[in-house]
């Protein structure tokens, strides 16, 4: 098939490229084979010759291809509390609210209607991947991975592990004697069911946060993760409760040295929040190559500061975008579009008691923030997605421009506009390996 459209995809971190009405041709796989700018040669061939095949769709005016959204970090199970008491302190959240919640997933019909309502809800949102933490029930976990191939969207899903007593109620506690064959048994069952999948599906190594892991656990996860050459996905440096908490209890080393020392900072791992991590971490974060998943909205609420994006960036740390969902209220990557540049200008113009001056060059761009959800997310997959160009997965959204009529049109404005102004009924189409998953 060849769409016919204008389209935007992030080149780096502080470029956005523009085509005009081009084709972008994909292949019987799913994956971009061209993209026919109007200037070349053979531009009016392939468009005849699709035009004949009745295999041109061509754009609407006003409309544009934008990459799909890809979010770093969801929790599944929090979807029915999203927005709710996000003015409580993150322990307090975890142990009232959350992990009651989260211990309901023991009920797999439950788990189904949930998991549905939410995959097709993050797809209407423009996001064709997610990475997602599910709980510590082996069949609910399984009904999220099912969801995702089911209703098309790019799924990569960890079985949370939490063994510690001290932090861990004992309704929802994973038991520390049979993690290994516990995970190994949710793992196999993922690849398996990856086998039918037309997408993408992984199964992800998840400790849930080092506090409420048991120092065994945190090396048997680091030791499957080496064996099953897998992804890692946890929370780090979030807080400063959570921050301090680590060197406390593991002689004075903080997150990223645990987690290093444990077998899980690695390539393939992606940490979130990061709002507390210094400069040693950063440099730590580097030489492992493991990304960090920001996620601007959550940290507002329970990261009570702001992540340094542009500092990460600067040490050639791999940094995406992520919801955090049910941290951060909204399922919408635009709206952390959003929130990441906004909470960038306070980082530097904003004034603390530890930074009186604010925080220099901490201002990120649109552009910046629409690189992190698309391009930045992929490269921290290592996913061949994120970018509209050949060689890339054909996982693309359709959105409208619906205040063209009154506002300006050139390139730039229309990009900016389209950060800022688009909703769920904006986005008229998904496309996840070239099939339509979701449409208005
Ligand atoms: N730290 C440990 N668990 C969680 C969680 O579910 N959400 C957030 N934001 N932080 C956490
Ligand atoms: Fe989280």
């Amino acid at each position: 098939r060849v769409f016919q459209g204008s389209l935007f995809t992030a080149a780096d971190a502080h470029t956005v490229t523009f085509h005009r009405q081009a084709l972008l041709c994909l292949d019987e796989a799913g994956v971009i084979a061209r993209i026919i700018p109007t200037t070349a040669t053979d531009y009016s061939t392939v468009r005849q010759a699709a035009q004949n095949h009745e295999r041109l769709v061509v754009l609407a005016p006003n409309t544009y291809l934008l990459p799909g959204f890809i979010d770093l970090h969801v929790h599944a199970p929090q979807w029915p509390q999203a927005g709710l008491a996000l003015d409580r302190p993150l322990a307090d959240w975890l142990n009232t609210y959350t992990f009651p919640l989260e211990a309901k997933y023991a009920d797999t019909g439950y788990a189904q209607r949930v998991y549905q309502h939410l995959v097709a809800e993050l797809l209407a949102n423009g996001t064709t991947t997610a990475q997602y933490f599910g709980t510590i029930h082996h069949a609910a976990n399984l009904v999220l991975a099912q969801q995702c191939v089911r209703l098309g969207q790019r799924g990569y899903v960890g079985q949370v592990v939490m063994d510690n007593p001290d932090q861990t109620p004992a309704t929802y506690r994973s038991a520390t004697a049979t993690l290994t064959a516990d995970t190994e048994r949710f793992i196999l069952a993922v690849q398996k069911l990856a086998q039918s999948s037309r997408t993408t599906l992984v199964p992800v190594i998840t400790p849930r946060f080092i506090p409420s892991c048991t120092p065994r656990a945190l090396t048997l996860l680091g030791q499957l993760a080496h064996r099953y050459a897998l992804p890692i996905q946890t929370h780090c440096s979030e807080s400063v409760w959570e921050d301090q908490y680590v060197p406390a209890h593991f002689n004075g080393q903080r997150d990223t040295e645990v987690l290093e020392r444990a077998g899980l900072l690695t390539a393939k791992t992606v940490v979130a929040h990061g709002t507390q991590l210094t400069a040693p971490d950063f440099a730590r974060l580097h030489r492992t190559q493991a990304a960090v998943a920001h996620c601007p909205i959550s940290n507002a609420y329970f990261g009570n500061a702001v992540f340094p994006v542009q500092a990460a960036l600067d040490h050639q740390v791999t940094v995406g975008l992520g919801s955090d969902i049910s941290g951060g209220f909204t399922p919408s990557l635009y709206r952390n579009i959003q929130q990441a540049v906004m909470a960038s200008q306070m980082l530097q113009d904003g004034t603390t008691p530890t930074q009186p001056t604010g925080r220099a060059a901490s201002r990120i761009s649109a552009k910046t923030a629409f690189y992190l959800a698309t391009k930045g997310g992929a490269q921290s997959l290592h996913l061949k997605a994120g970018q509209l160009a050949p060689g890339y997965l054909a996982d693309f959204q359709v959105v409208h421009d619906r205040y063209a009529t009154v506002m300006p049109t050139d390139s730039d404005s229309v990009f900016e506009r389209l950060i800022y102004q688009t909703t769920p009924a904006e986005i008229q189409e998904v496309y996840v390996g070239g099939r339509l998953v979701h449409h208005r």
